[in-house]
């Protein structure tokens, strides 16, 4: 046969086609799991687990319903330090072959199983290690009531694979259902239909009967106490904590029903909130039906509760549609943080959430000249680091001031149809930066340079103004501090009995850590900072506690340092102690007494920060 050059370039194409496919279907490997879910996804997920806290130790089974896409006989999960038993068919019982892959750092080992025909379940018998890094195990004294034991787990990102056997990737999504049996004076939570009082037996079931990925797998037990909020909604905390957790909490139905009114129904049924003990690494996780939150945010007037606007608008952004992969994490922040302004603004008005977007903004440019130029893009770059690595600013932030542009450019009505058809037309599914980018460009008309913010460094020229009256007027008020203004006539000028958390914050955050210490007992003299119970307001006079070396702070930030272990405010503090010998040497002081209360993710951070080489555990 001849071939003139049109066929050969046409068979040249299509066996290039042919060859991209083959690529493609052979190699759908994951970042950041060993999962195979184009082969057998995990569908349905049952947990059967007993929570052991005298050997720290969740010991059962994990039953896994297959959805069976290819004829391939090899299911791969993701564990990471649990010890595994048996694994079985079902309802055969039969027991299968298993091994486990080599312990990869921040990956852990690839459980393999060789499914036989007809598998359409698999049980694995299992248990968890002490050193689970999603568990913390709480004594009593590390409680607030210090009556009980707690134990709450954090599965984001990849820390799911240390407590449950699973696909540990956003990509794959499945319904779950568990009974988990707990000392008969505990109450169990998940992120799933919950108990609302203990029982006699200590045994509770569980149902989520959306489907979630496995990073929003959570369990929480403990002394807890339930009561509601409003007719959806209600608070989980310890007793001690429950009545000023409900009273920092009231507009919390606001918020669902502003959130509601601007992107669609929340498809979760219950929204509920627990405190957890002060050892929390985060602000808030948005464990669905459950949202993870800190005690360091009841400050007693409500000046916090963005946080709660934040995991509630995780009902959509994330939740329902999903980051396909960690690379693509600021489409769950970065929206996140978009709709959370846009709830605060709804219940407080524009002036309140334009002081949130100023603080973020400047958050936001201190950090992008800390980072690497490749990781302020939107589009990150994860692979073969730890996920943990892009929760930085730039999804959160820049995200947002991305989402903010596009609105600005296209009108807030238009935008908001435009969102709310993306969480419709997207829920319960995964999404990639470009799967957004397309949909994107189809359904908006204006010309969108979206290369400048998604893959490009830094922040593009078009990034939106920010207006904030108060906020000038802060600042100016700090300017007269520096100026020489007596404080008695700062306090009249500025009206600093008006202020609120966030303008204390910016306040604070206007020194750029250039006080004396003299200059620091005036203002604490005044506004007695170093006394704040407010752990916004304490985390940023601490920061200028250790620039300034203003002794009478001291106490305060160890004190503070111990009784909380929540990363955003632990990493900055002890970053700026390690700046200087005598600073090294308190923070090793204090971290050495502080570091076994910390949860394993915020124990990671300091130990690189102070240089710290765990033995043991
Ligand atoms: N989903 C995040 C927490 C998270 C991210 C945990 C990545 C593990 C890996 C949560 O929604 C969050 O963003 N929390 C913030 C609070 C928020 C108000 C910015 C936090 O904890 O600081
Ligand atoms: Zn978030």
């Amino acid at each position: 046969m001849i071939l003139n050059k049109w066929d050969r370039l046409r068979v040249l194409v299509s066996s290039a086609i042919a060859l991209c496919l083959l690529v493609s279907l052979e190699a759908q490997e994951l970042p950041h799991s060993c999962a195979r879910p184009d082969q057998v996804a995990i569908a349905h997920l049952h947990l059967d687990l007993k929570v052991d806290f005298e050997n720290q130790k969740l010991a059962g089974s994990a039953t896994m319903k297959l959805n069976r896409r290819t004829p391939d006989k090899m299911l791969f999960l993701d564990t990471s330090g649990l010890k595994i038993f048996k694994v079985q068919a079902q309802p055969s019982g039969k027991e299968l072959k298993w091994s486990l892959g080599e312990h990869e750092p921040d990956l852990g080992s690839c459980l393999s199983i060789e499914l036989v025909e007809g598998a359409e379940e698999v049980s694995v018998y299992y248990e968890s290690q002490p050193s689970a890094e999603a568990v913390q195990w709480l004594t009593p004294e590390q409680t607030t009531d210090k009556q009980y034991p707690f134990l709450f787990t954090q599965s984001q990102a990849i820390l799911a694979r240390t407590w449950v056997p699973c696909q540990d990737t956003p990509a794959v999504r499945m319904t779950y259902s568990a009974k988990i049996q707990v000392p008969p004076e505990l109450l169990a939570v998940m992120s799933a239909s919950n108990p609302q009082k203990k029982n006699e037996t200590g045994v509770y079931e569980f149902e989520m009967k959306q489907p979630i990925p496995a990073y929003l797998l959570a369990l929480a037990v403990g002394d807890l106490k339930f009561l509601e909020l409003g007719p959806r909604s209600g608070v989980y905390a310890e007793p001690s904590v429950l009545k000023r957790a409900v009273w920092e909490l009231a507009d919390t139905e606001k918020m669902i029903s502003a959130a509601e009114a601007l992107y669609g129904e929340y498809r979760w049924d219950r929204y509920d909130v627990i405190f957890l003990p002060s050892s929390f690494p985060f602000g808030g996780m948005e464990n669905p039906r459950l949202t993870f939150a800190t005690p360091t945010i009841l400050a007693g007037d409500r000046s916090l509760v963005a946080l709660i606007a934040h995991e509630l608008a995780h009902s959509w952004s994330g939740n329902l549609v999903t980051n396909a992969t960690w690379d693509d994490f600021w489409l769950n922040e970065g929206f996140t943080v978009y709709f959370e302004q846009r709830i605060m603004e709804a219940i407080y008005g524009r002036e309140y959430s334009e002081m949130l977007a100023r603080l973020s903004l400047d958050g936001l440019l201190a950090e992008i000249e800390e980072l690497e130029a490749r990781d302020t893009w939107l589009k990150l770059d994860l692979r073969g680091r730890n996920p943990d690595d892009g929760m930085t600013s730039i999804a959160y932030d820049k995200g947002y001031f991305f989402l903010r542009m596009l609105e600005e450019k296209v009108g807030r009505e238009k935008f908001d149809q435009f969102l709310k058809s993306y969480f419709k037309k997207f829920a319960f599914k995964s999404m990639t930066t470009e799967g957004f980018l397309n949909y994107l460009q189809e359904n908006l008309d204006e010309k969108i340079d979206f290369k400048a913010w998604v893959y490009s460094p830094g922040l593009p020229a078009d990034v939106p103004v920010v207006q904030t009256k108060a906020l000038e007027r802060v600042e100016k008020a700090a300017q007269a501090f520096l100026d020489g203004l007596s404080l008695p006539a700062l306090v009249d000028d500025f009206e600093t009995n008006q202020w609120t958390t966030h303008h204390w914050n910016h306040f604070l955050r206007s020194f750029k850590n250039n006080l004396s210490p003299t200059q620091m007992k005036k203002l604490d003299d005044q506004f007695k900072f170093t006394r704040s119970r407010n752990s916004e307001i304490t985390h940023d006079w601490m920061m200028l506690v250790i620039g300034s070396g203003y002794q009478a702070g001291f106490p305060r930030l160890e004190e503070f340092l111990t009784e909380q272990g929540r990363r955003k405010f632990l990493q900055p503090l002890y970053e700026k102690l390690a700046t200087t010998p005598e600073g090294l040497e308190r923070a090793n002081l204090i971290y050495a007494k502080a570091r076994p209360g910390y949860h394993a993710v915020s124990r990671q951070t300091i130990d690189k920060i102070l240089n710290y080489k765990p033995t043991g555990n």
